[in-house]
């Protein structure tokens, strides 16, 4: 009893979580669950929220693979996974009631039969379970399964049940705008539009979604949020890890794809986006698609003009050796696809007209970093003589992660006879300040599909409003036909031309 007290309080998923909101007993069924995607994150997200007494009772966990298991090698596998990649560890006990609730169904991605059996076993376990027929499916696998295991679900009748049906489809959510409309026309075939959840897991993220309520929670920052005050906005994601064993999907995507698209623009929505008249899924994502309705389209003649590419080549990362891109496993030798990119987007609205948002990426970078920096315009004068020379303007940075907080930098004077001045950090910190561990993106993002909360899902407009933009930029670059791309060394910023290119607008990256 005590426990669970205690689990009310200090989860910051169960705060605010009334008693409607506990979500429905159901049944969990993840396709492809000897794939790396429930190992590390969708296994143990699930463990964690029984760990945190989120999980409806009962819960059924459902996994669908190829392999030849059975309900006990699934335990045993998820055991280990769990071990290893929880953020709470493991605890035995509460393992054992959830090791209960876990089942596995083989069956081979075309085979009709297969699907049958699983609709029939669904069927049983929801009567021992006493399930209410509710059922959640995730596509946890590659994306070229998509369409066929998702018309194989509707022929076995797996697309409504005596209750709710619904559906995660994971990222990247097609490869352009024309095979992302495709998949969708697909989909809405066999599921209604609010049956589908088209996850993004930045958005499980807490920061990110803090980052509306920082905009719409105070009255201080949003006056200044406009074309007036701010000069330019930085969103950046870096990271240490190179492709590492990923090569073959890695060199079919590239940054733009993998990252851009949808995680970048993403945040880029919530930093961008008018309040909506709501926080309701709905009126969020019509404000989400008003900005990206907004963004200007390119003309791929122009790409050069508005975006750059590079690509890592040997070096070394935090100490560590990396081989070059092309030196990959699975890896083109004579690739052209992009380990780091940056783009200009130019929002054509009353807000932001004029103002540049410059999105950046890379794989193999000094620093694992994601922020948002707002850079607000410089002073009109120099008041203090010598001292006010280059003196840049204020930032507010967003800091998603690591170290999660808020910084707003601003210049004071130094101590002493002389005004000297030094531009200094005011700082916010979750570490400090809240003193709770923040929960996993994904355990936020079961729990909201499992409640019907689709806000931090991404709409179909939403998605084929963010693809019409980079296709652009994917059309762009087919025109130019590199054969390739400027190089950097792991371990450094990304290639000099994107220092160059962003200097040619008279500004410069944020150094991270
Ligand atoms: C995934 C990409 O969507 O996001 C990976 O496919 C990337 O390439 C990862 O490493 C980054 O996620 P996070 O949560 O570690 O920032």
């Amino acid at each position: 009893m005590a426990d669970t007290l205690l689990n009310h309080v200090e989860n910051p998923l169960r705060e605010g979580l009334d008693e409607a909101r506990t979500p429905d007993p159901c049944t969990i069924v993840i396709f492809g669950i000897t794939g790396d995607l429930s190992d590390r994150k969708l296994g143990p997200a699930l463990y964690n929220l029984a760990h945190d007494n989120l999980l409806p009772q009962p819960c059924t966990v459902v996994g669908v693979g190829r392999r030849d298991w059975d309900d006990d090698t699934l335990r045993k596998e998820m055991y280990e996974n769990v071990k290893k990649f929880s953020r709470t560890g493991l605890n035995e006990s509460i393992w054992k009631g959830f090791a209960d609730s876990l089942f596995y169904v083989k069956t081979a991605w075309d085979d009709l039969e297969g699907y049958k059996r699983l609709a029939q076993r669904l069927g049983e376990l929801d009567k021992q379970r006493d399930t209410h027929g509710n059922r959640l499916f995730y596509l946890a696998m590659p994306p070229f399964l998509y369409e066929e295991v998702i018309s194989r679900l509707g022929q076995a009748g797996l697309q409504r049940s005596t209750s709710y049906t619904r559906i995660i489809i994971e990222k990247p959510f097609g490869r352009d705008l024309d095979s992302a409309r495709e998949l969708n026309r697909k989909i809405r075939q066999v599921y209604d539009e609010d049956q589908i959840y088209r996850i993004d897991h930045y958005l499980g993220k807490e920061t990110v979604q803090n980052i509306a309520v920082f905009r719409f929670a105070n009255a201080i920052f949003e006056p200044l949020w406009n074309r007036k005050y701010i000069d330019n906005v930085q969103i950046t994601v870096a990271e240490t890890v190179g492709v590492g064993t990923r090569g073959g999907y890695y060199d079919e995507s590239g940054a733009l794809r993998d990252i851009i698209q949808n995680h970048v623009l993403q945040v880029m929505t919530l930093v961008a986006m008018e309040p909506p008249v709501a926080w309701e899924a709905d009126a969020v994502h019509d404000e989400k698609v008003k900005v990206l309705r907004s963004t200007r389209l390119i003309d791929p003649r122009d790409v050069a003009e508005y975006s750059v590419r590079g690509q890592y080549a040997a070096g070394s990362v935090e100490g560590e050796q990396v081989k070059g891109y092309l030196e990959t496993d699975e890896v083109r030798p004579n690739s052209t696809t992009e380990t780091y990119v940056a783009l200009k987007l130019l929002i054509d609205n009353w807000r932001w007209a004029g103002v540049p948002f410059y999105l950046r990426t890379g794989k193999a970078l000094p620093k694992r970093v994601t922020e948002v920096a707002v850079q607000f315009q410089k002073n009109p004068l120099p008041l203090f003589g010598p001292a006010s020379e280059g003196l840049s303007g204020n930032s507010l940075i967003l800091r998603i992660q690591p170290d999660e907080g808020i910084t707003m930098r601003f210049n004071a004077k130094l101590p002493g006879q002389a005004i000297k001045l030094r531009e200094v950090n005011m700082d916010f910190r979750y570490g400090t300040s809240f003193g709770v561990p923040t929960p996993e993106a994904y355990e936020r993002l079961l729990l909201d599909a499992m409640l019907g909360d689709s806000k931090l899902f991404a709409r179909d407009d939403e998605v084929e409003a963010a693809w019409a933009l980079m296709t652009r930029f994917l059309e762009g670059w087919a025109q130019q036909g590199l054969t390739k791309l400027p190089q950097y060394p792991a371990g450094t910023w990304g290639p000099a031309e994107a220092d160059d290119w962003i200097e040619r607008d008279g500004r410069q990256w944020r150094r991270l």
